[in-house]
């Protein structure tokens, strides 16, 4: 089990990709609840260099690694595998490997893309993963290497993620011009997730058994009815056309079917983007 508190001093976390679209808003929800955060970057800290990671571990002394750093764009990933490979794979043996040498616990946010989306029903943290594209396979590679060679270790699997930070679908729609026509596909399934409440999902993670969890909003919806959903709550006519998956990805394929079972201990997808929506400014 986790030591939430070492000495009586909340422990010190250090996150990789700290300034991306989930570390922008985790990094504050840490800090809120006391713990001492140290923030690297891609540039502060390149999880591709294995002597630079070691040197800023050795002094900074984190008790945990969050390690959210990853090549995220799925349709680059298939084209550029090399780069792929290098931050997703080697990037996270690299964290891993420090985590081992020091002891520290890592928490590895994953993805529901490791599954294949032809079940249609959640996947649970038992279902067996076997990724349709590359990113995928690179996400599976780095669960499957902290799983041989940890044992701290929390594995947190999610999914169409959305946040006020970086871009997304949400950001992505909201930036077309209504009136054009805006193709969505119809016949992909997940659970849209706030990264506030991911944030929060990752930090009552903490003092829990070592594992893989699932943590995304509950309830499933299309894209499509997604982006409905996304037009009515900022009030806005767009020209919504649907369409399906295989006509708009052409380079990449993404599972059909994405929903993770999260024992329903998240709120409501629809209620969590009423939050996020009120407290947006673009
Ligand atoms: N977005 C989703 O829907 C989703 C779903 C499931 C899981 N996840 C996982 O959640 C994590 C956070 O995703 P996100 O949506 O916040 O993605 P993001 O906005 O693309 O953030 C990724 C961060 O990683 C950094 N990075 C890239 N290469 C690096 C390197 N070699 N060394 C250090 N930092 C590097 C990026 O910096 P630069 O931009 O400067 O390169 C960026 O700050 C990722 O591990 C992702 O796989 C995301």
């Amino acid at each position: 089990m986790y030591d939430m508190q070492q000495k009586g001093v909340l422990m010190k976390i250090l996150v990789t990709g700290s300034n991306g679209m989930l570390g922008e808003d985790l990094c504050p929800v840490l800090e809120d609840e006391g713990y001492e955060v140290i923030e690297t970057t891609h540039k502060t800290m390149d999880v591709t260099n294995y002597e630079l990671i070691e040197q800023i571990v050795k002094e900074s002394k984190p008790e945990t690694i969050i390690h959210l750093a990853a090549y995220t764009d799925t349709e680059k990933a298939e084209t550029n595998r090399e780069e792929a490979h290098r931050i997703n794979i080697d990037g996270t043996k690299n964290i891993v490997k420090v985590c081992k040498k020091q002891n520290i616990t890592l928490v590895f946010i994953s993805t529901a893309e490791v599954f294949s989306g032809e079940k249609n029903k959640p996947y649970t943290v038992n279902d067996h993963p076997n990724p349709v594209n590359y990113y995928g396979k690179t996400k599976l590679a780095g669960e499957e290497y902290i799983q041989e060679e940890l044992s701290k270790y929390y594995i947190i699997r999610t999914g169409w993620l959305y946040g006020h930070h970086g871009h997304n679908f949400v950001t992505q729609l909201l930036l077309k011009n209504p009136n054009d026509e805006i193709r969505v596909s119809d016949d992909e399934i997940g659970s849209p997730t706030w990264t506030v409440d991911l944030a929060t999902g990752i930090l009552s993670t903490f003092g829990k058994k070592y594992g893989i969890y699932h943590i995304c909003n509950s309830g499933e919806v299309s894209r499509y009815e997604f982006a409905e959903e996304i037009f009515s709550v900022f009030n806005i006519k767009a020209n919504l056309v649907k369409c399906k998956l295989d006509e708009i990805n052409k380079v990449v394929k993404h599972p059909k079917y994405s929903v993770l079972d999260n024992n329903r201990a998240y709120r409501d997808w629809h209620i969590a983007f009423r939050d996020f929506a009120a407290l947006a400014d673009f």
